[in-house]
Formats: structure tokens, sequence, C-alpha cells
């Protein structure tokens, strides 16, 4: 295997030391104390770029922990594997395949080789027949096998081939044209059966999205869907309805996908980084080509600004150090993240599968296991919402779990009154979270309600707020295409950092393969075709099914 990354454990990084040392000294101040010790915090601690807010000001760190964590990436060769990506040097080692999604959106077409080849013009010419396919369906020009234009896409993937695309084309909802995008990912038979509902195949367009073209889910469901299809319409109408979306071509051409209605994506794209090829039909189709090529343009500028920003100003990068901050010296499991839109609710679900298939990994790159904590697990729902549900564990429970709050300045409908009001929560909660609320201060708010003395002091106790809960703000001009492109490339590449440090392999997801492989067994126990041996639990299972 061809070293492409180093493969120094962190544990054997001279500053990880120096970073445990650091928290042990800095562990009982407060947050609301650094502001006390240092004047400079708001100059510090925020960042602007483009249309970007981030105050990282609200967290356990200080001027010395910020430095440490800042050479922490510097010794780990941060610098040199953020080019070896971009470059397109096979970091990817334990499936020996470049890591290229930023090559989808790069803003030129300086040419980017891979194995010898310029993979650029190839890319420009995959995006060209897309945009065409989607110009003719969303014109109308499109036509379904009764000659009516098509009303209703679904699409059929899941896993990367349908996070990314569905909850882009719900966050950008309000620049939807007028197509129903739907998305079927399960494979319960029930949740096709829920999407097919009031569906015409004369005027329905279905692609199926499989980078692989072998996940059982998606080929079970698009076979289903084939069949229900077929029921109404002559097989000859499959060309006119049926799309695909694969590296594998000639498993698209077996499923009787015509050549000209599949389109190709690469293995330099990994599954969960891939809206931004054609596995983004289904968005380019929802949108339209201008709002998609929107939509790259945004995370193409974030690209740049990770790759050529120094790492104290650079947004992916300081979040990623914030994040190991938390996770491996302060012992914090898991990260929240709660954007202050319903277009954004599904990007927490989005990001755990970003986040924890590519970082949820044991073995270093050094083939050793390794002795610290590697991904975060990632949770979180739109605000306000969240406040209703999930936040009193936030503000008063045992766990610390460091949160990123998100909101967009202008609504896109321009009710002010709403916006003030969301956008008023989204900033108390993160006041709330920091300085939280003292004992003297629920007392004073007690006295001043006539309460009796004994009744004050029995609930004083469950009134007062600890604070001290570390949160990032990232606030964003609007959300447009180019804003939301953006915001996702951050995320990636916060995952990037991650990885790079933690010295795992991000692209990697053997982790997911065992289930699948004994799922196919279970399957034959369950039909009957075998009786393969199991532990006692998992017989008794099978036995009542
Ligand atoms: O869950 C594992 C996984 O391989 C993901 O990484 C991927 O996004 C998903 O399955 C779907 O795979 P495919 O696009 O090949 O159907």
């Amino acid at each position: 295997m061809q070293k492409t990354l180093p493969d120094t454990p962190a544990t054997q990084l001279k500053t990880w030391h120096e970073l445990e040392s650091h928290q042990k000294k800095i562990a009982e101040l407060s947050i609301a104390e650094h502001f006390k010790n240092e004047s400079d915090r708001m100059e510090r601690y925020w960042l602007e770029w483009e249309d970007f807010i981030v105050d990282f000001s609200k967290n356990r760190i200080d001027k010395k922990g910020l430095e440490l964590l800042l050479h922490l990436a510097e010794e780990a060769g941060l610098k040199a594997a953020i080019e070896a990506q971009f470059t397109g040097s096979k970091i990817n080692a334990t499936e020996n395949r470049a890591v290229l999604h930023t090559a989808l959106r790069r803003l030129d077409n300086q040419p980017l080789l891979v194995d010898g080849k310029d993979v650029l013009p190839e890319i420009r010419g995959t995006q060209e027949k897309m945009y065409t396919f989607c110009e003719k369906v969303i014109s109308g020009t499109w036509k379904g096998y009764t000659g009516k234009a098509i009303s209703h896409v679904v699409n059929i993937g899941i896993g990367g081939s349908d996070l990314g695309p569905a909850m882009v084309v719900e966050a950008l909802a309000h620049y939807e044209n007028h197509l129903d995008v739907r998305f079927v990912s399960n494979v319960e038979g029930d949740h096709h059966e829920e999407v097919l509902k009031g569906l015409n195949p004369e005027t329905t367009l279905f692609v199926i999205v499989s980078k692989t073209f072998t996940t059982q889910e998606t080929l079970s469901n698009a076979q289903s869907i084939r069949a229900w299809f077929l029921k109404n319409a002559p097989e000859t109408a499959v060309s006119k309805h049926f799309v695909a979306v694969s590296t594998n071509t000639e498993k698209t051409a077996a499923f009787g996908i015509a050549p000209e209605n599949t389109f190709p994506m690469n293995d330099w794209v990994g599954g969960r980084f891939s809206l931004w090829s054609t596995v983004g039909l289904s968005i380019c189709l929802a949108v339209g080509p201008e709002h998609f090529e929107g939509l790259l343009e945004g995370a193409g500028k974030m690209d740049l600004h990770f790759r050529e920003t120094p790492f104290e100003k650079n947004i992916p990068v300081i979040l990623s150090l914030l994040s190991i901050w938390y996770n491996n010296f302060w012992g914090a499991e898991s990260e929240v993240i709660v954007p202050y839109t319903q277009y954004l609710r599904n990007l927490p679900a989005y990001l755990q599968q970003g986040i924890m298939e590519s970082n949820g990994k044991s073995i270093g790159r050094d083939g050793n296991p390794v002795d610290y904590q590697t991904g975060t697990i990632i949770w979180g729902a739109s605000g306000t919402n969240a406040q209703h549900a999930f936040f009193q564990l936030i503000h008063q429970g045992t766990k610390l779990i460091p949160a990123d709050f998100i909101a967009f300045k202008k609504s896109l409908k321009g009710n002010t009154d709403h916006q003030n009001k969301l956008l008023s929560n989204f900033i108390a909660q993160t006041e709330a979270l920091m300085n939280g609320k003292t004992l003297a201060e629920v007392q004073k708010e007690l006295d001043s309600s006539g309460m009796d003395k004994a009744e004050q002091e029995r609930l004083t106790p469950f009134r007062v707020f600890e604070g001290n809960k570390p949160t990032n703000t990232l606030l964003i001009d609007q959300l447009t295409p180019a804003s939301l492109g953006a915001l996702i490339a951050m995320y990636e590449h916060k995952i990037f950092v991650q990885g790079v440090l933690w010295n795992i392999y991000s692209y990697d997801q053997w982790g997911v393969e065992l289930g699948k492989q004994l799922a196919n067994k279970v399957l034959d126990d369950i039909q009957g075709k075998q009786n393969h041996p199991h532990d006692p639990s998992t017989s008794k299972l099978l036995s009542k099914i």
C-alpha cells in the first residue's frame, strides 16, 4: 500500500502531550473567565469569509490552547495532506483511490491528473450531459411514453446516493421549479409504496442512483418500482422513464438502462461526498442547472479558502481543531448541530453519514489500533424546534456537548417579524449556554417573585444553570445555493482535517460491509433456502419471523 499521508499516531505528536497538560491547566477556567482574561477575544476568535461569520469565542479555549492546536495541525503534516488531496494523490489508500470530490466544483479548468489523465474535460462533459438532460425534463421537451411532460421525479438510492440529494433538494425548496422530487431509500416495501402513492407512470421519471449498482436496497427498490411501472406501461417505455447514475455502467446496462440514459461517476468520488457529481441529478432536476452550478461554485470557493488560507484564519481547520480539543482532551462524546431554519432540518442526518462513516475508525494509518478517541457522534435538529426537544440536556445535563449553531441573517420570504424571533432565539441560546444562571441570580429572581423563603431554598438548586457550554456560531447572509454549497464543503473539509490528525483513513467504509454480508445470509434463512448456523439469540429471533 502506497504511503500517501503521514502515519504517525496522534498521541506520538509532541504537541498532543502539551495539549493534555494545557487542558489540565485551564480546565477550571470558564468561558466567561476567558473573556475577562483576554481583551482581544472578539478579534482572535472571530472569522469572516465571503458571507460567512464564524464566532468561536464561546469556547473553553485560550490563546495558548489555540496556538497549540494550530501547532498540532502543522506537526501532523496537514498542509501537505491538503495538497495531496486536492492534487489527486491516492489518499484513500485502503481502496487505492484518489479523493477528488473537490474536482467536481473546481472554479477553473487547470489540468488535474489522475493516473496520468486530466480528469477536467471528462467532468465538464458529464456536467454538460446532465445539464442538457435536466433542461429537457424541466422544459417539458423530454416526453414520457404517452407524450406527456414529466411532473414527478423519484430518486432511488441510499446512503450517499440519497442523503445528500434529499437534504439539498429540501434545503433549496425556495429555488425549486415545478417538478415534484421524491426519494425512496429504505428497502422496506411500505416505504416505496408510500412514495409511489398517487404517482402517474406516464409523467414520472425514476433516477436510480448507486455508485456500485450492487446495493441491495437500491436494486430491490428499482426492480419493484420497474415492475410497478410495467403494470401500466410497455417495456419500450422504460428508456423514457428510468435513468441511472453509477460508476458501474455494465450493471446499469444489464438492468436495462440505455447508455444515453446513464450518467457516469468516478471511483474517486466517495458516496458520502458525491452530491456534487451526477449523484446530484435529482438536485439539478429540482432547481435547474443554474442553481446547481451555484451550489458547485459556493463549494469551490470554500475549497479555495480551505486550501489557501493560513490555519489560524481557516474556517474548516479551526472548527476541526476545536472538535478535536473537546473530543480528545475534554472527553466530549458527541457534537450537536442546530441549523436555525427548517430548510436545513436534514443537515444533521446528512452529516451523520459524512462524519461518522468517515471517521468512525479505530485502526491508524500505520495499521495499528489507535489509543485515543476518533470520530465524534453527530446529532441535531432544526432550531427553534430543538429547544423544545433536547436542549434541556445540553443546558442542565451532565454531558459536555459542543454545539454548532447555524443561522442565516435574512429570511427567504421576507417575514421580518418571524425572522427576528428566530434570530433572537438563535443568539439567546448561545448566550444562555455560555453564561448560565448563577445561584445569586436565581435567588434574586425568586425573591422578587414573592415566594416564601423555605420554598425558595427548596427550588433554588433546580433553577441554577452552570453555563460554560461551548458553542460555535455560524451566521451566514442568506440561504442560497452558493452559501449551502460552501457550508457543506466546510463540513467536508472538517472531516478530512480530523481524519488526518487522528491518523485514520476517512474515505473507506469497511465497517458497513459485515452487516451487508450477514443480511444476505440471513435472507437465505428467512426465505428457507439455507439453514446457516447462528448464535442462540439470532436463531431464536429467526424462528419468530
Ligand atoms: O452504507 C455504505 C455505503 O457504501 C455508503 O458509503 C454509500 O453511500 C451507500 O452505501 C450506497 O452505495 P451505492 O451508491 O453504491 O449504492
